[in-house]
């Protein structure tokens, strides 16, 4: 099969190439050996990639910390399952499914996919595929982020930072649509994009000053860093603040700090989508590419906002 792997994780976009790997065993994922419990085939036909991928070492290590690369990068997927192993109740072949794959393993850059079942939700047939690849990581983050971790309720008002990119126009919609009064914020070029995703009002990172906000009852953070830090101040007593960039350096002093890594989850899949259908969630796509030029798609000095979808077929 087709696919991208990292050669040397450090080099950024310039250490991934397309090139051309064995697909899966599926003689091996339908054996009884119990090697692939739990695990299906997907055929991929879009995939997401997040850049800061590079820099995490679960992308060319396995669970023991041993090297796997070249790797095949990539946790978003869209697509059709092509085969089954044993544990995989819920799926059936030909089933179109959406999620996240493990950090750990190779990835969804790729024409197959091996997934565990638990990973993937079925995608609605009116759902398109890189709809469906778009929403999965950009999503999940949202919610867990929101509801999960931060137990977000209505009335409260939420600072949602980079309301206009993948992650954090996800977060204005569902924080809105739970009763919450958004702010949201970025450049000065993203005000309106983050009023039609939901904020009530916009913070512009370049110009204004972020303290004129006020106290707020809840952060939901995505970069880390000073901003991540002067957010953190702001939060009210009892209030929460959410991150998704790895352990602050600064808290709220009396609140929830919550930092955490996205995974996936069926239940909240098929919340995602219901509101997809329903017209009530919008995703950020930014760009889409096929495979042959997803490397080039993502080099950073190319970038657009929103999410960059690669279809394979
Ligand atoms: N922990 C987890 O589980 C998890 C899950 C998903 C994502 N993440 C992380 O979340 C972060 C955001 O991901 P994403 O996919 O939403 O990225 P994204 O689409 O690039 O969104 C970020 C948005 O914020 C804007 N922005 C960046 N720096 C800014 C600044 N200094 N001032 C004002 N606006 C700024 C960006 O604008 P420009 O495009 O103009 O820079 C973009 O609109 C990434 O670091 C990613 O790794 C973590």
């Amino acid at each position: 099969m087709k696919a991208i792997v990292v050669t040397d994780p450090a080099a950024g976009t310039a250490g991934m190439t397309l090139t051309e790997r064995p697909g899966p065993d599926t003689a091996r994922l339908a054996g009884l050996d119990g090697a692939n419990y739990g695990d299906v085939v997907v055929e991929v036909h879009a995939s997401g990639f997040t850049g800061d991928e590079l820099e995490w070492p679960s992308t060319w290590v396995d669970r023991l910390g041993r090297d796997r690369t070249p790797s095949i990068p990539g946790h978003e997927v869209a697509g059709v399952v092509t085969s089954l192993s044993y544990g995989t109740a819920g799926l059936s072949i030909g089933q179109r499914v959406f999620g996240l794959t493990d950090w750990t393993r190779d990835g969804t850059l790729a024409e197959y996919v091996v997934v565990e079942a638990r990973n993937l939700a079925p995608l609605p047939g009116d759902i398109d595929f890189t709809v469906g690849a778009s929403v999965a990581m950009t999503g999940l983050t949202a919610w867990q982020g929101l509801f999960e971790h931060g137990h977000l309720s209505a009335g409260q008002s939420v600072l949602v930072h980079g309301a206009a990119g993948a992650v954090g126009s996800m977060a204005a919609q569902l924080a809105r649509e739970a009763g919450a009064y958004v702010i949201g914020t970025g450049r000065a070029a993203h005000h309106q994009s983050a009023l039609d995703f939901g904020a009530h009002e916009f913070v512009d990172l370049d110009s204004d000053t972020l303290e004129d906000v006020g106290g707020v009852d809840f952060v939901f953070d995505v970069f880390g860093g000073d901003i991540g830090a002067r957010s953190a101040r702001l939060v009210r007593g009892g209030g929460t603040f959410v991150t998704v960039t790895g352990p602050p350096e600064v808290r709220p002093a009396n609140g929830l700090t919550v930092d955490f890594v996205v995974v996936s989850d069926r239940a909240q899949l098929g919340e995602i989508a219901r509101r997809v259908r329903e017209g009530r969630l919008r995703t950020h796509i930014g760009q889409v590419a096929n495979l042959d030029d997803a490397v080039a798609a993502f080099n950073p000095a190319r970038k657009v906002g929103g999410k960059t979808v690669i279809r394979m077929r």
